[in-house]
């Protein structure tokens, strides 16, 4: 058995030590094996643009924050799975972070990015790729990838046993959405989703909360309120998600048809 969670909170825009003071006080004596924290939960979301961005974007390797995180996992024996601004050389990317008491295990950069985050972050540029610790399979992926239902699946196949999802949702889609990611593959998956506001001259943007626990027969096992702070720990049986078969002759993987997907794999041009 193996305790997964999240931490669901309202991140303050701009504030890096206040929202990391938050975690670490919310965070200190959690007894888990895997927590995982909203999309961007130390400097918000809503940038103005790329310069604000890039004054608040930290290369993990130097960056005071995930020294913190590293200390906090290591005197509690936890990883951690979180968003993360990724400053790397002239680029700036919406990376989701696994880190580990020794220090960061993995970095994922977000392949799809959302409405104006494209006019300040960098799409992704790594493979998407599973790591191994504490006997589980952790697939990463951020926010909007849930609408792109191949990250899942490439996930699955790569053996990912649990997805630990980083979010600041604001569509109504993608809590159901995700119940249906995690039945198709067999998978459990985290969504740590955050609420509250970020007011920028740009406007307002709210988030919708309500992370959760889904497990690998499409069901929902927790799902946080709206608008409340909650840290939020459950034992999930790994068998389960390796367990791929339907009925007694459907295996939700060794079933499937490449050879007829071609068209997810050759360039798509709008008809018009
Ligand atoms: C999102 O990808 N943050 C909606």
């Amino acid at each position: 058995m193996l305790r997964v969670g999240f931490f669901q909170f309202a991140p303050k825009f701009g504030e890096v030590a206040t929202n990391l003071s938050k975690v670490v006080s919310a965070l200190r004596g959690a007894k888990a094996d895997i927590i995982v924290l909203p999309e961007l939960p130390f400097t918000g979301y809503f940038f103005q643009d790329r310069s604000e961005l890039a004054s608040l974007a930290q290369d993990p390797a130097k960056s005071p924050t995930v020294s913190s995180l590293i200390a906090l996992c290591r005197d509690h024996d936890f990883l951690l799975v979180t968003g993360f601004a990724e400053k790397s050389a002239d680029k700036i990317f919406n990376s989701a972070l696994v880190i580990g008491g020794d220090g960061i295990l993995h970095t994922y950069r977000k392949l799809h990015l959302f409405n104006t985050e494209k006019e300040y972050f960098d799409p992704g540029d790594t493979p998407l790729d599973t790591i191994e610790s504490r006997g589980v399979k952790l697939g990463i992926m951020v926010c909007f990838d849930w609408a792109f239902p191949e990250v899942a699946r490439v996930l699955a196949l790569q053996g990912a046993d649990l997805l630990c999802h980083p979010s600041n949702l604001v569509l109504t889609y993608c809590q159901q959405t995700m119940l249906t990611r995690c039945l198709e593959n067999s998978v459990f998956a985290v969504t740590a989703n955050r609420f509250g506001s970020d007011i920028s001259p740009r406007g307002t943007l709210t988030f919708t909360g309500q992370s959760q626990l889904a497990g690998p027969e499409g069901e929902l096992v927790y799902r946080a309120k709206p608008t409340e702070e909650e840290l939020f720990i459950a034992e999930i049986d790994l068998s389960k998600a390796r367990d791929k078969s339907m009925t007694q002759r459907n295996d939700l993987l060794e079933d499937r048809r490449p050879e007829y997907y071609t068209a997810l794999i050759e360039n798509y041009t709008t008809m018009t």
